[in-house]
C-alpha cells in the first residue's frame, strides 16, 4: 500500500473558532477511510481544506509524496480530488449532462470556430454511467426534477468526468432511504474496485463498520488516532470521539401515562393519507415508523397547519382542533420540528439566540419590553444542555456545523414550552453524544407530562424511545405495537 494523500500540521481558524488545530490524516491508495468526530469537531472543514474551499492558515499537504497547494475547488478537480457535498452543489435549472461537464466542456473547432463537442460529452457520460451502473437517469433531465439519491449519483458522475481518483463523501447517507443507501454502497464498491481512494464522513457507526477499511477520529479540531476498522469496537470509537465513556444511548424513563391529549380520527388527504386514526396520551412518546415517503411527515404537516385540504376529526387538549396555519398551531401548544431544518426550522443568517427565542418572545416579554435577562438565561440553558458548540449565543447559525444546527432547531422547539411536540427525524446528522443528550431531554420532558410524536427512520432510536409505535405504509396505518411487544422484525413486516 502506498500513501496517496497526506496532510499534516493543518490549522484553520474562523473568528472565535479554532476549527482545525494541528490536524493530520493519511489516505492510502484504494482504501475507504472513514472520518469520525462529534458535531463541530472539524470534519467538514478538513474536507473543505483538502478541496480548496477553505485555505488552511498553516500546514502541509502531499499528493503521491509531492507537496501541493490547493487554492480553489477547480485546482482540486485538476488534481483528481472531488467532494460529494451533502447539500449538492449542482445547478438545479441545468440538465444532468450540463452539470456533469460544467466549466470543463470538451470543445472542438469547426472552421476555426470553437463549439461544444456534444459527441465527446455523450461518449464520456455513457462510459461513466455504465461504470456506475446508472440506468434510470436521463442526460436531459433538469436537476430540479431529480430526487436526493439521483442528484448524488450525478455528483459522483460529475466527479468522474474529472477523472477523480480521490473522492470525498460528507455524510452522504443522511437524507437517503435504506434502499438508496444500499445502492450507494454498491456504487462505492465499484469505485473501490477501480482503485479510487475515498474519505467518508458519517455519524452512523454501523455504516462505518460495514464499508470502511480504516477510520480516523478527530476531536475539537485535533487528530486523535487512526485505526484499522477490524481492530476497534464501536464503544472504543465513541469513547475516542467524545473523550470519555458514554452512558446509555436510549435513556427511556418509565412514565405513568395520562389521558389522551390528541385524538385523531379518520385523517384523509386525497392521494396521500387514508383513514388514519391514533391517540397520544399525556407523557407518552408515540413513535411513527415507516419507510421514507410513507406519509409520516404529511400527517405531521396536516396537524400543524402546514398542509391544507385534508379532512379529519381532531381533538387536542379536550377541544376540537384544526390549525389554520403553523402560527395557529404554536399558539395552541403544538410544535413541529421539521426534518428539513432550513425549510421550516431555522433562519440561518440569524444568530443562535434569535432563532431560539423567535417563537417565545411573547412569553418572555414584560408588557412591551423583552426581558433580556430571562431570554439569555433560557438560551444559555439549552445551549449547555444540548452541547451546542459555538463561541457564544450571538454566533450566526449558518456558520455552525450541520449537527449543531440540528441541536439549535431542537432547542428552539423546547424553548416554546409546547403541550405536544412532533419531532421529525430529530437526530439526523447529530453525533452520538448529542443524540443521547437529545434522547435524555425528550425522555425527561415526557416524564414532566409533555406528549411527543417521534418520526424516525432510525429503528433502534424509535424502539428505544417510544411507548407505542404506529406503523404507516403508503399513507395507511398498518399496525400499532405496545412497547412490551416491540420487535424490529415485526415493525419492518408492517412497514414493507
Ligand atoms: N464559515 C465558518 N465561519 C465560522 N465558523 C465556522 C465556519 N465553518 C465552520 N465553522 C466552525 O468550525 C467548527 C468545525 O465545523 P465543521 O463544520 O468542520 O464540523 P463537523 O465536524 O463537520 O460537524 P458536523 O458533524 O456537525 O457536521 C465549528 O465550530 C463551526 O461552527
Ligand atoms: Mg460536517
Amino acid at each position: 500500500m502506498s500513501t496517496i494523500l497526506k496532510l499534516e500540521h493543518i490549522y484553520k481558524s474562523f473568528p472565535g473558532v479554532k476549527a482545525l488545530d494541528d490536524m493530520q490524516i493519511e489516505l492510502e491508495q484504494g482504501e475507504m477511510h472513514a472520518v469520525c468526530g462529534e458535531n463541530g469537531a472539524g470534519k467538514s472543514t478538513l474536507m473543505k481544506v483538502i478541496t480548496g474551499v477553505y485555505k488552511a492558515d498553516n500546514g502541509n499537504m502531499y499528493l503521491n509524496g509531492e507537496k501541493i497547494t490547493v487554492k480553489e475547488p477547480n485546482d482540486a478537480y485538476g488534481k483528481g480530488i472531488a467532494i460529494i457535498f451533502q447539500e449538492t452543489s449542482l445547478f438545479k435549472d441545468l440538465t444532468v449532462l450540463e452539470n456533469m461537464f460544467m466549466g470543463h466542456e470538451p470543445v472542438k473547432s469547426i472552421c476555426g470556430i470553437k463549439n461544444l463537442d456534444y459527441a465527446a460529452m455523450y461518449k464520456k457520460a455513457d462510459e461513466i454511467f455504465e461504470f456506475l451502473g446508472i440506468t434510470d437517469i436521463s442526460y436531459d433531465e433538469k436537476i430540479d426534477n431529480l430526487g436526493v439519491a439521483a442528484k448524488q449519483m450525478v455528483e459522483i458522475a460529475k466527479a468522474l468526468t474529472y477523472d477523480a481518483n480521490i473522492l470525498i463523501f460528507d455524510e452522504p447517507t443522511a437524507a437517503l432511504t435504506n434502499k438508496e443507501v444500499r445502492s450507494l454502497f454498491e456504487t462505492i464498491a465499484r469505485l473501490k474496485k477501480q482503485g479510487i481512494s475515498m474519505l467518508y464522513i458519517s455519524h452512523r457507526m454501523e455504516e462505518i463498520f460495514e464499508i470502511a477499511d480504516r477510520v480516523t477520529v478527530i476531536r475539537d479540531g485535533s487528530y486523535v488516532r487512526t485505526a484499522n476498522i477490524g481492530e476497534v469496537t464501536e464503544q472504543q470509537l465513541i469513547a475516542w470521539m467524545v473523550g470519555r465513556e458514554m452512558g446509555d444511548l436510549y435513556p427511556k424513563v418509565e412514565v405513568e401515562l395520562g389521558e389522551p391529549v390528541l385524538k385523531v380520527k379518520n385523517l384523509n388527504k386525497p392521494g396521500l393519507l387514508e383513514d388514519i386514526s391514533f391517540e397520544v396520551r399525556k407523557g407518552e412518546i408515540l413513535g411513527f415508523a415507516g419507510l421514507a415517503g410513507a406519509g409520516r411527515t404529511e400527517i405531521a404537516e396536516c396537524l400543524c397547519g402546514l398542509m391544507k385540504h385534508y379532512s379529519a376529526d381532531i381533538e387536542f387538549m379536550g377541544k376540537s382542533f384544526k390549525a389554520k396555519s403553523y402560527r395557529d398551531a404554536i399558539k395552541e401548544g403544538l410544535i413541529y420540528v421539521s426534518e428539513d431544518r432550513k425549510k421550516y426550522g431555522l433562519v440561518v443568517p440569524m444568530s443562535i439566540k434569535e432563532n431560539m427565542t423567535m417563537s417565545i418572545l411573547y412569553r418572555i416579554s414584560k408588557g412591551s419590553f423583552i426581558d433580556f435577562a430571562e431570554e439569555d438565561k433560557t438560551v444559555e440553558k439549552y445551549m449547555k444542555d444540548l452541547g451546542v458548540k459555538a463561541p457564544d449565543k450571538d454566533f450566526v447559525v449558518d456558520n455552525l456545523s450541520g449537527g449543531n444546527q440540528q441541536k439549535v432547531l431542537v432547542a428552539k422547539a423546547l424553548c416554546a414550552n409546547p403541550s405536544l411536540l412532533i419531532l421529525d427525524e430529530p437526530t439526523r446528522g447529530v453525533d452520538v453524544g448529542a443524540k443521547a443528550e437529545i434522547h435524555r431531554i425528550v425522555s425527561n420532558l415526557a416524564k414532566e407530562g409533555l406528549s411527543i410524536i417521534m418520526i424516525s427512520s432510525d429503528m433502534p432510536e424509535l424502539l428505544g424511545m417510544s411507548d407505542r409505535v404506529v406503523v404507516i405504509k403508503n399513507g395507511k396505518k398498518t399496525g400499532e405495537l405496545e412497547r412490551k411487544d416491540f420487535s424490529q422484525e415485526q415493525v419492518l413486516e408492517m412497514a414493507l
